[in-house]
């Protein structure tokens, strides 16, 4: 069977010249005799593989020099008990809740202190961004907690609040390197590598250097930072080969032109999906316009029986993985940094075939 066009919110698809780097360099990588896997961690070939994949994400993201790199395992569900253990020397951080996976953030960090929940738009299933009104922030919270992009719900930050002197800590999972960022703008940034960066089993954290080292009594010794920090993320093994298939994604990203340039092609997706969406007459979107993703964009038709039929037939047809999360329902397209535009033009032609049919 041919590659098919894959939807899917994560893991998902990876850019096919990825994919095949990898293969080709499978069983035996550069002059080293075996594969990545095979490795040693502290061997030269792969201290040069971790090596290489912290430059080019820092000359993609254009990260400071105060910031630290870590590529850690755990996920970024891992992240939302270790972000509290390292940084709630206080014992209170401020929360939007914006979604599942804000909630599940807030509730971990609540096993360590006071989450406190300033704005949230759960009274309508999380289909906007709340309004933020700086009177309601802690000035003496530890960390101020967003979800910068909303993977199940199809929302966005398109804005970052304004705390002050509080560092504001992102879980940009859903929509690192999918735009341009300002790193400096931030005290603390996590990332599930399974949508815009690799293969699931990775997890960049990027931290500024001044936060490290208030971690709470009795963290463990590998959930605490300053120890992933100071051993360069090897600590233990780290997923070896994880890193070094995100390491050729991110050299891929740069070869693209950088996150400037994928951003053009991802602003470009998202538009000409949400343009056929806002003129048709079967499918309507569920985000408010002003706070849609460009990276996953939930729509319905209304009927629970159409949407099921959408979703056989568009998978028939080769574009895969489009059945919306179980608490939106309907559909939900992710189109991450490796969707081409073919791929969101392969949709829409769909959806439209599929609305004429189904009149
Ligand atoms: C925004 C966001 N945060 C956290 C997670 C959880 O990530 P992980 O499975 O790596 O723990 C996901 C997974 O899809 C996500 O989209």
């Amino acid at each position: 069977m041919d590659r098919v066009y894959n939807f899917s919110a994560g893991p998902s698809a990876l850019p096919l010249p990825v994919l095949e780097k990898a293969a080709a360099e499978l069983v035996n990588y550069g002059s080293a005799g075996m594969s990545v896997m095979e490795m040693s961690h502290r061997s030269k070939a792969y201290l040069e593989i971790i090596t290489e994949a912290e430059a080019s994400l820092r000359r993609l993201m254009a990260i400071p020099a105060n910031y630290k790199v870590m590529f850690l395992q755990g996920g970024a569900s891992m992240q939302f008990a270790q972000v509290p253990l390292n940084l709630l020397r206080k014992g209170k951080a401020d929360f939007v809740k914006t979604g599942q996976w804000a909630k599940k953030a807030i509730s971990e960090a609540k096993r360590f202190g006071a989450a406190n929940v300033v704005a949230s738009s759960e009274d309508k299933v999380f289909s906007y961004i709340p309004k933020l009104d700086p009177a309601a922030f802690d000035p003496g919270a530890d960390y101020f907690h967003i979800t910068m992009n909303n993977t199940i719900y199809g929302t966005r930050f398109t804005r970052l609040p304004e705390t002050g002197g509080v560092p504001i800590v992102t879980d940009m999972s859903s929509s690192i390197l999918s735009e341009v960022y300002d790193v400096s703008k931030f005290g603390l940034i996590y990332a599930g590598a399974q949508k815009n960066i690799g293969p699931a089993g990775v997890c960049v954290v990027i931290i500024r250097e001044d936060l490290l080292g208030f971690n709470l009594p009795g963290t463990p010794t590998m959930l605490n930072y300053v120890t992933q920090v100071e051993n360069g993320s090897m600590y233990n093994t780290p997923p070896t080969y994880g890193i070094y298939v995100a390491g050729l994604t991110f050299k891929w990203l740069e070869a693209f032109g950088g996150v400037a340039e994928i951003q053009k092609q991802n602003e470009a997706k998202a538009a000409a999906i949400y343009a056929y969406l806002d003129e048709s007459s079967l499918f309507r979107g569920t985000v408010v316009p002003e706070d849609r993703s460009l990276m996953n964009i939930p729509f319905v038709t209304g009927s629970d029986e159409l949407d099921a039929k959408f979703v056989k037939e568009a998978s028939a047809a080769g574009l895969v993985n489009l059945k919306g999360h179980r608490s939106v329902g309907g559909m939900r397209a992710s189109v991450y940094n490796a969707m081409p535009m073919e791929g969101a033009k392969a949709l829409i032609d769909f959806m439209k075939k599929f609305e004429t049919d189904n009149k």
